[in-house]
């Protein structure tokens, strides 16, 4: 079950660089100084990735029928994780069920395609397969009655219950989930992770000083000892997408921008990009404010806009969503992180009473163990923008992953859901008044830090506000 992983937030040693270089040099002079000593340096090599999945943009028209296949195709990958439930081992489709004599126990798969809840409390669903339409009602005295009523459109479901006439009265209500055996990996060596993402460069309000001291860092040029030995052990770096804050996002967007073209926000930050010790591989995935269409799958970066931090010798661009198998080697299989940028959360954070009623957006774990549980990015049609792909929903989650690392809710926060490991990622924005229009009650200026060997986390806070002085 869901379960708080044991962070350490590291405020301490990080507070005295930006108050020395700044009485000395400008933030240019730095970056002048960097790229010299960079070409000046052998390139040390960043360990290969395998990239198990990221999206090719395949430049076709849509079709309403494209919508239907791609229903099917969802339904088709996650009815084999349901079919090895022990509970519904009496499976039939739904046109069988007229068969049936009254009052017998049935098991169905299917896609929920409508819900309501009665007066009474009664959850009502129309669940689909590709043999007919079935109506499933689950009442209060159901054991999975909270599951049912937390169901959410167009997720594929199993229902067990009683077969009545043009009705189940369903007592389980069940959804693929993650199998409670799966096992935690560990690395047989040392090594490091950071989960990073939504530095929204460009924008006025980007924290500058912040990632200056994240920089200096990494580089092994700021923090006590421990701090500066850990930097040295990084081997991987996500980015889990909206590295620029992008252009005309919305009304009088450029009124909140240092940096107003599009082009020169990537060029910029592909320098700072560069300044990482080439060690490190780096894998990025696009978020919604990068230059790119926003309906999911997002392919990679365009190349004519993000040109410059595609020539990054260290750099793995994948699309979003995106399944990354890292650190393996002969002896170990190594870790599949799945990456996403996190569109779809506000919609669940704002719909499912349960996980608004514990705090929605401030709810990450929630909303991400609510997503495994579906084996599914955004189930619901109306949760974010997506092309519907004929032969494949690119959203579902067919291989579990030992990461699962996502964006755009600008929190961090570290948990544990059945051994997959949630990492929420922040922001590097001050709080605006768009925020605060979205709802959002940023934490900025974290890196998450996972020792792979140990799988404990660390989020190391940057922001020079909350630092103490030093003693
Ligand atoms: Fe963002
Ligand atoms: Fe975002």
């Amino acid at each position: 079950m869901l379960s708080k992983i044991e962070t350490i937030e590291d405020n301490q040693g990080f507070h005295t660089f930006i108050s020395q270089q700044n009485d000395a040099k400008d933030f240019h002079t730095i970056l002048a100084a960097y790229e010299q000593e960079r070409s000046a340096q052998a390139q040390e090599k960043a360990p290969e990735v395998n990239v198990l999945f990221s999206y090719k943009l395949e430049p076709k028209k849509r079709e309403v029928g494209d919508f239907i296949n791609f229903f099917t195709a969802r339904y088709n990958t996650i009815k084999p994780m349901l079919q090895q439930r022990k509970e519904l081992q009496n499976l039939t489709s739904i046109n069988r069920l007229n068969q049936k004599r009254e009052k017998e126990q049935v098991a169905i798969i299917g896609l929920v395609s409508d819900k309501q809840e009665t007066k009474t409390g009664r959850i009502m669903m129309t669940v689909e397969d590709p043999t007919g339409i079935i109506r499933v009602s689950t009442s209060q005295n159901s054991e999975d009655y909270a599951a049912a009523k937390d169901t959410v459109l167009d997720e594929v479901v199993g229902v067990v219950g009683k077969c009545s006439d043009k009705i189940i009265f369903a007592n389980r209500i069940i959804q693929p989930d993650i199998p409670v055996y799966k096992e935690m990996k560990k690395s047989p060596d040392e090594a490091y992770a950071l989960f990073m993402g939504d530095f929204h460069f460009g924008s006025k309000v980007f924290m500058k000083d912040a990632f200056e001291k994240f920089i200096s860092w990494i580089r092994g040029e700021q923090g006590n000892d421990t701090q500066k030995e850990l930097a040295g052990k990084i081997r991987y770096m996500f980015i889990v997408g909206d590295l620029v804050d992008g252009v005309g996002e919305y009304p009088g967007h450029e009124n909140d921008l240092e940096i107003t073209d599009i082009y020169e926000q990537y060029r910029e930050f592909a320098k700072h990009l560069s300044r990482i010790p080439s060690r490190i591989r780096m894998i990025v995935c696009p978020g919604n404010h990068d230059a790119m269409r926003i309906a999911e799958p997002q392919p990679t970066l365009y190349k004519d806009f993000a040109g410059p931090v595609w020539k990054l010798p260290n750099i793995t661009m994948v699309s979003n969503p995106a399944l990354i198998n890292i650190h393996a080697n002969k002896d170990f299989q190594g870790f599949d992180v799945l990456l996403y940028h996190g569109f779809s959360f506000p919609y669940f954070a704002d719909n499912i009473e349960s996980i608004r009623s514990k705090g929605g957006q401030q709810r990450v774990d929630l909303i991400m163990q609510f997503l495994l549980q579906r084996r599914h990015l955004a189930p619901t049609h109306k949760s974010t923008l997506y092309l519907p792909d004929a032969q494949k929903d690119c959203l579902v989650i067919d291989k579990i992953p030992d990461f699962f690392a996502t964006g755009h809710i600008h929190r961090v926060s570290a948990s544990n859901y059945r051994n997959v490991t949630m990492l929420s990622c922040s922001c590097w924005l001050e709080k605006t008044e768009y925020q605060e229009k979205r709802g959002l009650d940023p934490q900025p200026a974290r890196a998450i830090l996972v020792n792979l060997q140990t799988r404990k986390v660390k989020i190391l806070n940057f922001n020079p506000q909350e630092n103490e002085a030093p003693a």
